[in-house]
């Protein structure tokens, strides 16, 4: 193989610097006379050979016309982005931070007054006024209205939300936690304010998504559960041949539950087929190494991966990517990821379990429902303290800004794909057939899946690997 300071050599025999990247891409190749042929096609008064100009020599390995680089930027979530928990202190800067930011995103519609300013003086009885709040507590009347707290950083104000009015089903939807703005009316003590309409940060109507200008793919999946018995590996087999037959695909995302993990729930070491967690990891390593070396893989924890379960969750450690290909990058979850631009926002979905308990209609069946719901609370995980550990921090991670072209996510292993206000949202399922606990909770999952997403158009398709063959182009 060339060595390093040979391929310099030669470059610089013709006067010609080098980029590492292109040396890399010498070295990869091993063709003595790859390098004569990147000479030949750099311009004349050319002094450095860039990335660009292996472009000819890539396309023509890969049989393709069109093949875009690969180019991926990890926005949020990089490895190490989040610290240890310090000080359970952190939790009051934590929802001041929430708190502001997202009031921010309201008050290009709302026109807030602090509450304690609604409060001290007279001047706003009986008068059409706004303010912004974080819902502390919210709970139905004995005659089907929606009574809640509010609270702002000056005082706190219980709101009606009347049965009757216009928009009433938004107000059954509010969730302890969220940031909402309220418009109407306070009562003539000061004491009760009567809520005409429920304003939330949401989406801007306005939003356009951004689309790549290259051509190029990306593959989403997530929830394999490598380690369980019911670990698909045959159709997993049938995936890693089929994206061996598709060079156009650039990236494989994966968000959370890469492996089954230990003693995650009571009783699961009877449903492992491989009981130590580094085995888990690195049969996962061995099952990434036969996919092709030019994707890039993206590879978020879950709350069944190694990691703590207080989101957000680091990266999966070091100690565990053993046998891991180099083309593998480790985020954390949530983790903003931009692919050639367009902005994928990855999040594995604990509070999925929260959310759909607390959401009238709600259910595991519609993950995009539930994702919708997230978009237009522009957080991922609003109510603190139930299911869905948080970690504080000075800045809330699961505020939904920017907001992205595509929201991934998975957890409830039942696939699901809407658009809501140009934003993607995409649950691409699992890779576990139906497990003993979801047989119990009556749960069918949707294995097997992979979901395809064009970069170019932001526009997606549904490939079903279940069955053996092809797989089946899903509606
Ligand atoms: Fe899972
Ligand atoms: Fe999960």
């Amino acid at each position: 193989m060339l060595c390093e300071k040979e391929i310099v050599a030669r470059f610089l025999e013709t006067d010609l610097l080098v980029a590492p990247e292109v040396v890399q891409y010498i070295r990869d190749q091993d063709d003595p006379a790859l390098i004569d042929r990147i000479i030949a096609t750099v311009p004349s008064g050319a002094f450095f050979v860039s990335p660009e100009c292996i472009q000819a020599e890539k396309k023509e390995r890969d049989g393709m016309r069109f093949l875009a680089d690969p180019h991926l930027k990890v926005l949020q979530g990089k490895d190490g982005d989040c610290g240890c928990i310090q000080d359970f202190e952190e939790y009051v800067t934590y929802f001041r931070n929430r708190f502001t930011r997202l009031s921010s995103v309201l008050k290009g519609r709302v026109q807030p007054v602090p509450i304690e300013a609604l409060q001290r003086t007279g001047r706003y009885r009986d008068e059409d006024v706004s303010f912004i709040g974080m819902v502390s507590e919210v709970r139905s009347t004995a005659s089907g209205n929606k009574m809640a707290e509010l609270e702002d950083p000056t005082a706190t104000m219980r709101v009606l939300f009347n049965k009757s009015r216009e928009g009433f089903e938004e107000a059954e939807k509010l969730l302890p936690d969220e940031v909402v703005g309220v418009k109407g009316k306070l009562s003539s003590d000061g004491n009760i304010f009567f809520a005409d309409t429920l304003v939330r940060p949401d989406i801007p109507i306005s939003h356009a998504p951004i689309h790549s200008d290259q051509p190029g793919r990306a593959v989403l999946i997530s929830d394999v559960h490598v380690g369980s018995d019911t670990f698909l590996e045959d159709a997993w087999h049938r995936f890693a041949a089929w994206l061996g037959d598709h060079p156009e695909i650039g990236y494989l995302l994966v968000a959370g539950d890469l492996v089954d993990g230990i003693g995650v729930y009571p009783g699961q070491e009877q449903e492992l087929v491989i009981k130590n967690i580094y085995e888990q990891y690195r049969a996962f390593g061995r099952m990434l190494s036969t996919l092709p070396s030019h994707l890039r893989i993206v590879l978020a924890p879950g709350n069944h991966d190694v990691v703590r379960g207080a989101e957000p969750q680091p990266a999966i450690p070091e100690e565990f990517r053993e046998g891991y290909p180099d083309n593998c990058v480790w985020v954390e979850n949530p983790a903003l990821i931009s692919l050639q631009g367009v902005h994928v926002l990855m999040y594995h979905g604990r509070s999925y379990d929260d959310m759909i308990g607390m959401i009238p209609g709600a259910s595991y069946c519609h993950p995009e429902e539930i994702m919708e719901e997230m978009l237009k609370r522009r957080h991922l995980a609003p109510t603190f303290g139930l299911r869905t550990p948080i970690a504080p921090a000075e800045r809330d991670p699961l505020i939904i800004d920017p907001v992205p072209e595509v929201l991934f996510t998975g957890h409830v292993h039942i696939s699901g794909i809407k658009k809501y206000r140009g934003v993607l949202m995409v649950n691409a399922g699992t890779w576990q057939s139906q497990t003993a606990f979801q047989k119990q909770m009556n749960t069918v999952p949707t294995p097997a899946r992979a979901v395809v997403l064009d970069l170019r158009t932001v526009d997606h398709e549904m490939l079903d690997f279940s069955q053996p063959g092809e797989p089946v182009r899903l509606p």
